[in-house]
């Protein structure tokens, strides 16, 4: 199984060498992103969602809950994080607690195509003011059903936002990787197919940006600081072989055999 670390808030505390309730920001931002690009990645995409103060957001496979705590602090505005991992998804909920953003962020444990039948507590099943989703669908083997499901709990016309992996040219990109051990969870298409199969589960295209240069400057940067010592505890510590699932992450997107898409959607054909 790829996503199972656990005592995820004691490991935490032993690679910052803090307790949770005195973590800075900055010791945050290089392990709670599970995700290529860092808080970066995700400076990219809120522009694109329409957020106010009075919005609720959707995260989608909303891991350690680095994106939604940073949706929240950036808009103001409320996110509900929905993971598969009940670990991860505790542990977001302890860092939030912890962040002081426990009224502006929750997480649920579901798999998304459940979360619309999950008692969650509160009204908010559907009518979301925007979505977004990061590094999720490579472990979804079918896409149409996952999309469709977030449109469905979209209202008309609200933004859904992707930053996601693809299928490149050559060989298999080497495993492990971030997202998969073994390569039975790993399930990459194209960009293209990628793109279209967004398009026909419910939504129309706004914007789609091939984000590889920029993901492999930034993968280049992340090195040459690990190596500089300038990076106290980053994500891949964290995971079971976590330095070698990144590398090859790198590589391929180095290599071409990945690439990484940003995309910007509207609920409605
Ligand atoms: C690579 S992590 C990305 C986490 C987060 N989006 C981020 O960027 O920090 C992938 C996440 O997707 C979750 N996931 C995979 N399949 C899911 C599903 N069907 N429903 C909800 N979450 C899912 C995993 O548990 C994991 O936390």
């Amino acid at each position: 199984m790829t996503y199972a670390e656990a005592d995820i808030i004691a490991t935490v505390e032993r690679l910052t060498g803090t307790s949770l309730s005195a973590l800075s920001r900055a010791q945050l931002d290089g392990i709670d992103q599970f995700h290529a690009g860092g808080p970066e990645a995700i400076e990219r995409l809120i522009p694109h969602l329409a957020l106010t103060p009075g919005s609720t957001v959707l995260d989608v496979g909303s891991g350690l809950g680095g994106p939604a705590r940073q949706v929240a602090r950036t808009a103001g505005c409320r996110v509900i994080g929905v993971d598969i991992t009940p670990a991860y998804v505790a542990a977001a909920q302890a860092l939030s607690d912890a962040a002081g953003l426990s009224e502006r962020t929750r997480f649920v444990h579901s798999d998304i195509g459940e979360f619309g039948r999950t008692d969650v507590g509160e009204s908010v099943h559907s009518g979301f003011d925007a979505a977004y989703t990061v590094h999720v669908q490579m472990n979804i083997a079918d896409k149409k059903v996952f999309y469709a499901e977030i449109a469905r709990l979209l209202r008309p016309g609200a933004r859904l936002a992707v930053f996601e992996v693809a299928r490149g040219v050559g060989d298999e990109p080497a495993l492990p990787l971030p997202w998969s051990l073994d390569g039975t969870d790993s399930h990459l298409v194209t960009a293209d197919e990628l793109r279209d199969t967004i398009r026909s589960s419910g939504f129309t295209p706004v914007e789609w940006a091939d984000e590889s240069a920029w993901t492999r400057r930034w993968f280049d940067d992340l090195g040459r600081e690990l190596l500089a010592g300038a990076v106290p505890a980053t994500l891949p510590a964290l995971l079971a072989d976590g330095p070698t699932r990144m590398l090859n992450y790198a590589a391929a997107v180095a290599t071409g055999a990945v690439t990484v898409q940003r995309g910007v959607f509207t609920a409605g054909v």
